[in-house]
């Protein structure tokens, strides 16, 4: 029974995303990051998982630091105050997350240093005096052939500073085979797997890391237990965030019980020689159990150029949102869910955002949904006549049921964008039945009545399972859909071992619809409203 089902599906599903840093705005890339994970979150509930979604902001560190002498403020202060961007992210993007975790959160801190502790005591943590090329940038040292003809470091053309100093660092080294076996007996831990070589390739020269800095060069971080003069260094404390917010090594550590290890860290693809590499050393030196998969996504550019402060062209959420008057997030979930193989780095313009929108959800999706109603309720006055399995429309049938199957296939290595596609497909597929069978033509007909009805219902049914299947990507467009088909649940609470043929009930008066469009056209006319 469906009670039972409840109550024995334990498995739990943790995904997480890299934390911010909060020295700036957010921008299109931070909330494409999200995005992804919340649409991941979201479809692996619908499998019945327990879900727990992290994300956060990662506020230690020389940027930090230095953008708020900038702004006459503490680090702290500033961090206070630019955090409220972030956190807003939830409610401007209809993000489900379970926990915000900041780094100067006092757990955390707390876990940090035990962290550390620990490490010392286990030898795996030891000092050492260093000299290297540090860029404030990445927040790192950087290795000579790592660097441009120019000598700069290729992220942010910037030349990095020749610094000698007293470090603690991570033995790493140490750990290097196992982190080699672990990648290659695990095809799953590094995905997309065409980013495995280059990490394979980057292990073959590891060496120990650097994981304090002095605080006569930072001063802002946590301290080392036992040392006054210095600080753990970002990565320590930045990568713990996945532990620490489940509250390992904390007085209350069930949730990290019950959802560690991992089954998706989401992150870009700039970071993760620091997931797939640091990160795991530092869990194979703690005896923690290893993430399931460390997923780096691509970049995103704004008109094919890396966006940046100098050029001027960093995009935020809001003005998208803005400047299309959007209420609902779900067009740019959309789009960006859509604008390259997920994994693939991507591009925004406002062109493509605006023809992908409307051609597949004010066009293909919406258009279907609102002619079939219209049509259901023109004829039938809005009544369910039956419920209609005929062969006629098998071929219909069989690609709703495959896109569903396509759909988890997809999800199961995180392809988002593969599985929108197959729902997609299933949308063109059912425009054509549509006018194919013409049920316009055989309402005109006592005879052929009974073929318009059917063509209806399944028109109706394939467009429950695509509300069901698109819900992770366009929550609200979906709920509107369900409504629409008189169906008076919460899309959220749909699983999906119950999506089968069938959903709507036979009479089944469908007096909701109020035939408005689920998904307005984006106008042409006012994507110039920015311009003017
Ligand atoms: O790296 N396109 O923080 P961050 C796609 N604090 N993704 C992008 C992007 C873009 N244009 N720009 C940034 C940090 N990102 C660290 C992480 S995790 C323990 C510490 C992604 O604010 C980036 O790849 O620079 C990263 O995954 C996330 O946004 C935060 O970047
Ligand atoms: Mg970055």
């Amino acid at each position: 029974s469906k009670e039972k089902r409840v109550l024995m599906s334990g498995k739990t599903f943790y995904i997480t995303t890299a934390i911010d840093y909060v020295n700036g705005k957010p921008h299109i890339g931070h909330v494409y990051e999200k995005i992804a994970s919340d649409v991941i979150a979201r479809h692996f509930k619908q499998r019945g998982d327990d879900v727990y979604f992290l994300t956060g902001s990662d506020e230690h560190g020389i940027k930090i630091q230095k953008t708020a002498q900038k702004n006459n403020m503490s680090p702290k202060e500033f961090c206070d105050s630019n955090v409220v961007d972030f956190q807003a992210l939830a409610q401007d993007l209809n993000l489900d997350y379970n926990k915000y975790i900041r780094t100067t959160d006092d757990y955390h801190e707390k876990a940090v240093q035990k962290i550390f502790q620990k490490l010392l005591e286990k030898g795996d943590i030891y000092k050492a005096s260093y000299t290297g090329l540090y860029c404030s940038g990445c927040e790192c040292f950087l290795a000579q052939k790592d660097l441009t003809e120019d000598g700069l470091c290729p992220d942010h053309m910037a030349k990095p500073q020749e610094v000698k100093e007293e470090n603690y660092f991570f033995r790493l080294s140490k750990y290097k085979q196992q982190i080699i076996d672990h990648i290659n007996a695990n095809p799953d831990f590094i995905l997309p797997s065409y980013r495995k070589n280059e990490i394979l390739n980057q292990l073959e020269n590891i060496q120990d890391i650097s994981v304090s800095r002095p605080k006569t060069s930072v001063s802002w971080g946590i301290e080392v237990p036992g040392d006054k003069e210095q600080v753990i260094y970002v990565w320590i404390d930045a990568l713990s965030n996945y532990i620490t917010a489940l509250g390992y090594e904390s007085e209350d550590d069930s949730l990290f019980k019950k959802y560690w290890p991992a089954n998706c860290q989401m992150i870009g693809k700039d970071i993760l020689k620091f997931h797939s590499i640091y990160w795991i050393g530092l869990l194979l030196a703690l005896g923690v159990k290893l993430p399931k998969t460390i997923f780096a996504h691509g970049w995103i550019t704004i008109d094919e150029k890396k966006m940046s402060k100098s050029l001027g062209n960093v995009i935020s959420h809001k003005s998208i949102l803005e400047q299309y008057h959007l209420e609902s997030p779900d067009a740019l979930r959309y789009f960006l869910m859509t604008t390259t193989s997920f994994g693939r780095d991507g591009n925004y313009s406002d062109e493509d955002f605006k023809s992908k929108v409307n051609a597949d959800l004010a066009n293909n999706t919406g258009n279907l949904l609102n002619r079939s109603l219209s049509m259901l309720l023109k004829y039938f006055e809005g009544e369910i006549k039956q419920e209609f399995v005929n062969d006629d429309a098998k071929e219909l049938v069989d690609a709703t049921l495959r896109a569903k199957k396509k759909v988890v296939e997809n999800f199961d290595s995180y392809m988002i964008t593969e599985a929108i596609d197959e729902v997609i497909s299933l949308v063109n597929l059912t425009n054509k039945y549509v006018n194919e069978t013409a049920p316009w033509s055989l309402a005109k007909d006592e005879n052929t009545l009974i073929d318009c009805a059917k063509v209806l219902y399944n028109v109706a049914e394939v467009m429950y399972h695509v509300a069901v299947l698109m819900y992770p990507v366009i929550p609200d467009i979906s709920q509107k859909i369900l409504s629409q088909l008189g169906e008076e649940k919460n899309i959220a609470d749909i699983k999906l071992d119950d999506l089968k043929w069938g959903m709507i009930e036979p009479k089944k008066i469908i007096d909701k619809a109020s035939l408005t469009p689920v998904f307005l056209r984006i106008d042409s006319e006012l994507a110039g409203d920015k311009k003017k």
